[in-house]
């Protein structure tokens, strides 16, 4: 049912605190119980104030403002903090430990700035559909298992440190193009000023549940106080006012008990957005800075009049308490005050506090390192003590307007030349680094134990990159690719001058590595197969730390253990058309049409024969894969802080659709001569007809194995793992027959196979 406004959607559900936010919720409701109808509201209605978002007071009753941030890289926009990898990068670590770090070490950061609400992580909106979507990199994998062990992850680190985490954006909000209406700054956009609405992506139910809902079932059941509604309309619904998926698919199906917090002025419609399940508007009363929406000046006058229920007000403000309860911000875990004013005009020097951490900068480097993706070596790495080596591109540098002289307004920086290598991309997603640590830097302090000569040139210059480089005995051209948050990227190509400054190399030297900072798949085909190419290495964005992160990989002190987290295709027409339909209507119409068959699911199905596989990556060593076996094991699911309500047959009240039935077991033994790390992954053919070929549910980094060392690891199924939403039923639903269990080190190279029998 694609209707947004059925009857059977409405009221909102009301708040009960859920499984374990009961104490919290009965704090909340008293509080919000003695509070007028301006208090309620002013409660989840963001203000302008010291933050990105900031609600009102109620001093009467002990409340404070609340400070909501971003981001998914660390606070922003402000100094003092550290500027962490993408999640892309994070993601591409395949670490669950790493992954959990990154967010406790972010988290920590926002609350010694007095954040109560941290706006991240980002989970399926985007999910990454497709490579061109300018915000893929602040997310983590085109795959809903992966994604919601991210997601996961992320928000139980955030929220271990005391900070409540936002996960965003609900949902199905995978293009920056025509989010908004009326926006002169979109590139993209073909309609008159003040005519148009945001895109609607335009999504069965089936590819709902299977593909974009399970990172946020995660994400709640790891306890996110809050979600964050998306920009785009869905199936022709503003997302923020979108009953279907706020009132019945997230806190009817997925009980979330938090609440759900506006985009950026995604606000369309007071009082649709609050009987639809939305609970907190923001920026403001008045909406800064935007040209769009109407903002929450008229709902005590809306409530007064009997259009909005009093109880739906009331409920609106216990969801965004609760988790401030929850976590103990009112007591034990008080965020300090600081002053900074993000709001006005980003006065980034207002007030300098210096929350950075021993320890952090070291684990962002880490996650750096063990993120780089190894995806061609025929010889050229590691690097074998060089007595002159050259360096090209404009990404071994700095910029030349410093580390913070962008902001996060990359428009600052115009793109390419000497602009210096990309940490980060742009927008809400972006930080302001404390310095970061350029190729040429890093190199430059590496080359001293062998005494190399380092020559390097920035620009394209043909005659100069041919002396210095047919000297040489290693070239390495780190190249870079730019995303940013309200943008899609246009095509998949770098731009001209890294091209040149690539086909320069090959021509000079037949010993060239590529090492790139991308936020995705850039089109590698010109180059892959060339002789002259014995090295590519995939490094993301790796933050503040990125030429210390890459460091130990060109020089072998460490083993490359990164697996690509999406699908590196020869080209763009490789993936879905991603098609906008600007055709009669005022709405651009956004038809998800190949439904849950994103990324690797669309090239098994397709037979496209990609450049890299998803969860691809190489190694200085070599593993091999033994001994598969699957066992019936049931285990209680007994992590989860939130439950969800999700359906299922053979739900007999007790048990949960996260309980594990069957574990699967194989051994990887280090077949080479150094140590290194192998993410050893599973994947699963369901049994029937219309299922991609295989999918992903489970995968496990083993870490530090030494030259023939074995090691067995266990990867648990969950009932949820091997289900199916039945859409008739509106169930989830084991398949019957037989299951196929592929396991090894990419989505295509699997040695080993097993099945089991439902
Ligand atoms: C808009 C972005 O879409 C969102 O992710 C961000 O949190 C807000 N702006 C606030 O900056």
């Amino acid at each position: 049912e694609m209707d947004g406004n059925n009857a059977d959607i409405y009221p909102a559900p009301m708040a009960n605190g859920g499984k374990s936010w009961g104490d919290a919720y009965k704090k909340a409701s008293d509080i919000v119980g003695q509070m007028t109808v301006e208090e309620k509201t002013a409660i989840i209605t963001s203000a302008p104030g010291r933050c990105v978002g900031t609600t009102q007071a109620v001093e009467r009753l002990g409340i404070p403002r609340l400070c909501m941030m971003d981001g998914p890289t660390g606070p922003r926009p402000v100094k003092g903090i550290s500027q962490s990898t993408s999640g892309q990068t994070a993601a591409a670590t395949w670490d669950r430990d790493l992954i959990y770090q990154r967010s406790k070490d972010m988290g920590q950061e926002f609350f010694d700035l007095g954040v109560n609400v941290a706006l991240a992580p980002v989970a399926s909106g985007p999910i990454g559909r497709s490579p061109l979507g300018g915000r893929n990199w602040e997310g983590s994998y085109p795959d809903p298992y992966a994604n919601g062990q991210f997601s996961r992850l992320s928000v139980q680190g955030l929220q271990d440190s005391h900070v409540a985490a936002t996960t965003k954006h609900w949902i199905m909000y995978e293009q920056e193009t025509f989010r908004h209406p009326y926006n002169t700054s979109q590139p993209d956009n073909i309609y008159p000023l003040l005519t148009q609405e945001p895109v609607s992506s335009n999504v069965d139910d089936y590819t709902t549940h299977m593909l974009y809902m399970p990172p946020f079932a995660e994400a709640i059941r790891a306890g996110s106080g809050h979600v964050m509604c998306s920009y785009n309309q869905i199936n022709g619904t503003q997302a923020c006012n979108d009953a279907h998926s706020q009132n019945h698919l997230l806190k009817t199906e997925l009980g979330f008990q938090g609440s759900v917090i506006s985009d950026w002025g995604g606000v369309h419609d007071t009082a649709a957005s609050i009987r639809s399940g939305m609970d907190v508007s923001t920026p403001g009363v008045d909406d800064v800075g935007y040209s769009m929406g109407t903002f929450y000046k008229d709902l005590d006058k809306l409530v007064n009049n009997g259009t909005v229920a009093e109880d739906r007000l009331s409920d609106a403000a216990i969801r965004f308490l609760t988790p401030y309860y929850w976590l103990g911000q009112d007591s034990e875990h008080t965020p300090p005050e600081v002053t900074f004013d993000a709001a006005s005009g980003l006065d980034l020097e207002s007030e300098y506090k210096n929350v950075r951490k021993e320890g952090t900068a070291e684990l962002i480097r880490k996650i750096g390192t063990d993120s780089t993706t190894l995806l061609k070596n025929t010889g050229g790495l590691p690097l074998n003590r060089p007595q002159r080596l050259v360096l090209l591109g404009s990404d071994i540098g700095s910029n030349v307007l410093g580390p913070d002289g962008c902001g996060d307004d990359r428009t600052k920086c115009p793109m390419g030349n000497f602009n210096g290598t990309i940490s980060v991309g742009g927008g809400s997603g972006s930080t302001i680094p404390p310095y970061v640590v350029s190729p040429l830097e890093a190199i430059r302090e590496r080359v001293e134990k062998d005494g190399t000569e380092i020559s390097y040139a920035m620009k394209y210059d043909e005659d100069h990159i041919n002396k210095i480089s047919s000297r040489a005995d290693a070239t390495v051209v780190f190249v870079n690719n730019w995303a940013e948050e309200s943008k899609d990227r246009h095509n998949i190509d770098l731009d001209e001058e890294q091209a040149m400054i690539l086909d320069a190399a090959v021509k000079a030297s037949s010993n060239v590595i590529i090492v790139m900072h991308t936020p995705g798949v850039v089109n590698m085909e010109k180059w892959a197969d060339n002789d002259n190419v014995t090295a590519i290495v995939e490094a993301y964005y790796p933050g503040q730390e990125t030429g210390d992160a890459v460091v130990p990989i060109l020089y072998g002190e460490r083993s490359p253990s990164g697996k690509l987290p999406f699908t590196w295709g020869k080209s763009l027409s490789d993936y879905p058309p991603n098609t906008i339909s600007t055709d009669d209507s005022m709405t651009p119409q956004a038809d998800f049409s190949e439904g849950v068959y994103i990324d690797y699911r669309w090239f098994d199905k397709k037979e496209i024969e990609p450049r890299w596989e998803f969860g691809f990556g190489l190694s200085y060593t070599t593993f091999e894969f033994s001994d598969i076996s699957v066992e019936e094991n049931y285990k209680k699911d007994e992590n989860e802080v939130q439950a969800t309500n999700e359906p299922f047959e053979g739900s007999d009240g007790t048990n949960s659709l996260y309980d594990t039935i069957k574990t699967v077991k194989a051994t990887v033994t280090n077949t080479g001569d150094v140590e290194g790390c192998e993410v050893v992954q599973l994947y699963v053919t369901f049994p029937g007809d219309n299922m991609p070929v295989r999918e992903l549910r489970g995968f496990e980094k083993v870490k530090d194995l030494k030259s023939n060392e074995s090691k067995q690891v266990e990867m648990d199924l969950r009932l949820k793992d091997l289900s199916v939403w039945d859409v008739e039923r509106q169930t989830w639903v084991m398949p019957s027959g037989e299951f196929k269990l592929s396991v090894g080190s990419s989505s295509r190279q699997l040695p080993l196979h097993t099945t089991c029998t439902n």
